[in-house]
């Protein structure tokens, strides 16, 4: 039973910074987490991933690591994170951190070594180059923010590569010895009782050996490469498989095992699919094809076919559609509309396989408007995409100015969303409220081991997606006009729209969705 415990479980992401600050300085903290986590065991989640909570100077908010091995001290301390999961492991929870093995902090001590010298020890760390015969970059890469991806050093007369800021320079995994480092890191952490890893940019350690020129990108949209170039030769690298493949052997080691899931940011499904390997890389690979695609039944239900076909054989898919990077699907998918926010949590909940929650995703949390002077995120507020802080906001607890996130009077790190429309404490007794309908969607996700069962695509009118889950039926709406489903009449067990029990005529309201058992 264990040994997959990732398979039909439902994670829940939690961005320290944002959720619970224990001691009045404006930031989230991992006290404040241990102090919340009677509400993770009431709502049903079987573990948590932390945005990262490894030192850094923050630039990129943690995923500029400058200390693989400790923790960073505005979130707390070792012996809190140590607290943390074994309060977790109580409860039945366990907790993943985020690990950052594509590029660290030009503040690490090994950055500060490999500057130093073209000689010193560290240089292979990372990926240096000479300039191009005009002097400029090496070649035609482009970083994060739409400029070029290599910082010019004088002190050692060449580039150095960065694929987010400038700040964060990418490591060389053509060096055995940053592959030395990581195990030990992997080890540490596994070793204290961490239940596995989300990866940051998986897909990308590897950079193309002789650093050669991105072609034109030959598609578009969010996934389709980097203003205006594929992501061939500095992302993509099939050596990348390798470190899975070590990896997972580590943590196959452990028991339980570990697990590793990557943020595969790749808009190929096979491309996906080949992150799990033959069942001997990620044992979960995250889906952006589905978190991008349109919110209907022909586009979510054919990203989800598609999937489950390329998968490998006891490969287990995970959705989600919400996180600090790519915003909240309240508002992507359901421009804020309730009944969609319901829809959407039904589908997520029935689908097979593992599912990830962003924070506030339970409440309806929509995406919030931070004004540009109290922006905080450097890397993504430019011309080609939108600021992420408007997914990082503070957990809307209740309906006090602060939201329940800190003291009374203590302004937030980010501000506040509208609490009055949306918190915690308004709508836990409501049974009418997102965060019931929620909660009761994930105990029959886990009274009927759902998410590990079956998956079967049912004829449906048009708009409605329908499909068998386990030994359940699912019929979701995704139109303005009722549906009429075909076949005997339903026993429903949960709908959007608070029906229960035996439905006559099976149809369906605009944007309602249901679960039910068929009548025999
Ligand atoms: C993906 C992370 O989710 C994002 O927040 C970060 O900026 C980049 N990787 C760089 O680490």
């Amino acid at each position: 039973m264990d040994r997959r415990w990732w398979q039909g479980a439902t994670l829940y992401q939690l961005y320290v910074r944002s959720w619970q600050d224990s001691d009045g300085d404006g930031y989230g903290d991992l006290r404040g987490i241990i102090g919340r986590l009677d509400y993770l065991e009431w709502l049903g989640v079987d573990g948590i991933w932390l945005s990262p909570t490894m030192p850094s100077p923050d630039h990129d908010w943690g995923y500029d690591v400058s200390d693989y091995l400790s923790v960073h001290p505005e979130l707390g301390s070792l012996d809190d994170l140590d607290a943390l999961v074994s309060s977790a492991r109580e409860r039945g929870m366990r907790v993943l951190l985020d690990l950052v093995p594509n590029h660290t902090s030009t503040w690490h001590p090994w950055f500060i070594e490999s500057a130093a010298s073209k000689q010193n020890g560290k240089r292979d760390y990372y990926v240096w180059a000479d300039p191009a015969p005009d002097g400029g970059p090496p070649n035609n890469w482009l970083d994060f923010t739409g400029q070029p991806a290599w910082q010019w050093d004088a002190g050692t007369g060449q580039y150095y590569l960065h694929n987010f800021l400038t700040e964060q320079a990418d490591l060389n995994w053509w060096n055995p010895a940053v592959h030395e480092e990581f195990r030990r890191i992997l080890r540490f952490w596994f070793d204290r009782g961490i239940a596995g890893f989300r990866i940051d940019v998986a897909h990308g350690l590897y950079k193309d050996a002789q650093l050669r020129d991105n072609p034109p990108a030959d598609a578009g949209g969010p996934l389709g490469g980097r203003f205006g170039l594929g992501a061939v030769y500095n992302e993509n690298r099939p050596e990348v498989h390798g470190v899975y493949r070590d990896w997972r052997s580590i943590a196959d080691g452990y028991d339980p095992r570990r697990l590793l899931l990557g943020e595969t940011w790749v808009g190929n499904i096979a491309r996906l699919a080949s992150f799990y390997g033959q069942d001997d890389e990620l044992q979960l690979a995250f889906n952006f094809p589905f978190v991008f695609a349109g919110f209907s039944a022909e586009d979510l239900g054919s990203v989800v076919a598609a999937t489950l076909e390329a998968l490998p054989a006891g490969g287990c898919p995970v959705w989600t559609a919400s996180n600090h990077d790519v915003g909240r699907f309240a508002t992507r998918w359901c421009g804020g509309d309730p009944a969609k926010v319901r829809l959407a949590l039904l589908v997520l909940t029935t689908l097979p396989g593992t599912l990830v929650l962003y924070y506030g995703d339970e409440v309806g949390m929509t995406d919030v408007t931070v004004p540009a002077e109290l922006t905080r995120d450097t890397l993504g507020g430019n011309s080609a995409r939108p600021s992420r802080d408007r997914a990082r906001t503070p957990m809307q607890w209740d309906d006090s100015p602060t939201g329940g996130f800190t003291a009374p009077g203590v302004v937030s790190w980010l501000p506040i969303g509208d609490v009055a429309r949306c918190n915690v404490a308004a709508q836990r007794d409501d049974p009418a409220s997102v965060l019931s309908f929620c909660r009761d969607l994930l105990r029959l996700r886990r009274e009927r081991s759902g998410g590990s069962g079956r998956y079967e695509r049912l004829p449906g009118p048009a708009g409605v997606w329908r499909y068998a889950a386990g030994d359940l039926e699912v019929a979701a709406n995704f139109g303005d006009r009722p549906a009429t489903l075909p076949g005997p009449a339903l026993e429903v067990l949960v709908s959007t729209a608070g029906k229960r029990g035996q439905s006559e005529s099976a149809s369906l309201a605009p944007w309602e969705g249901v679960i039910a058992v068929r009548s025999r």
